[in-house]
């Protein structure tokens, strides 16, 4: 079987994890380590779509090759839609995964409405192109950190239909119903008809 390549620019060992089992053996994903590139690539548009096309971008004019990126958003129905596009900011400058968490959970105190989606938009730039993917999954956002797998907000999202939150399931699992996994669907769905 010919194995297409693709540069995913990132270098979020969950997402490349995350999506080389969404991909299987038909594809091998590069990671901007692999192309040498270990900078953070800046990630300030007012959108999910300009920042992944931004990341693309960087990538493409960097390095000359065809690449996809991602960005992803958890929008809070309470919270107006934030953190959003600011998801990865959202506790200021030295923000990381606990302190977002710890803010977000701040935020939601006193609060009935936990709803909440992620949403994950690809740009893919093929030669002068550029095609985005979408995918999304609603849920709630718990009252405590439940579970110690995935990365990001996982512990604090638990999906519609489910009692687990994602840091509680295995890859395989958030795979099937996550925002993410649906956007490389889709990505997917087209690279095979291309
Ligand atoms: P980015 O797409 O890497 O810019 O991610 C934006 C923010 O959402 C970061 O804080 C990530 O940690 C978080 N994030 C992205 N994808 C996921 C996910 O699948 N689960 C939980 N948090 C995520």
């Amino acid at each position: 079987m010919n194995k297409k390549e693709l540069v995913f620019a990132s270098n979020n060992a969950h997402k490349l994890g995350e999506i080389q089992q969404l991909l299987g053996d038909r594809f091998v994903i590069k990671s901007l380590r692999d192309l040498g590139c270990t900078e953070d690539i800046p990630e300030n548009e007012a959108t999910l779509e300009g920042n992944a096309q931004a990341k693309a971008r960087f990538v493409h004019e960097k390095y000359g090759c065809d690449c996809f990126a991602d960005d992803t958003g958890l929008l809070v129905e309470s919270l107006d839609g934030a953190p959003g596009v600011y998801s990865a900011r959202y506790a200021g400058p030295e923000c990381n995964s606990v302190r977002n968490i710890e803010k977000l959970l701040k935020e939601l105190e006193g609060k009935s409405n936990r709803k909440a989606a992620f949403k994950t938009v690809i740009a893919l730039i093929q030669g002068e192109e550029v095609y985005f993917f979408e995918g999304s999954v609603k849920g709630s956002i718990a009252s405590a950190c439940l579970g110690n797998d995935g990365f990001g907000y996982d512990p604090v999202f638990i999906p519609e239909g489910s009692d687990l939150s994602f840091a509680e399931m295995s890859l395989s699992e958030k795979n099937k119903i996550s925002h993410r996994a649906r956007a490389v669907r889709a990505l997917v769905d087209y690279l095979n008809t291309d």
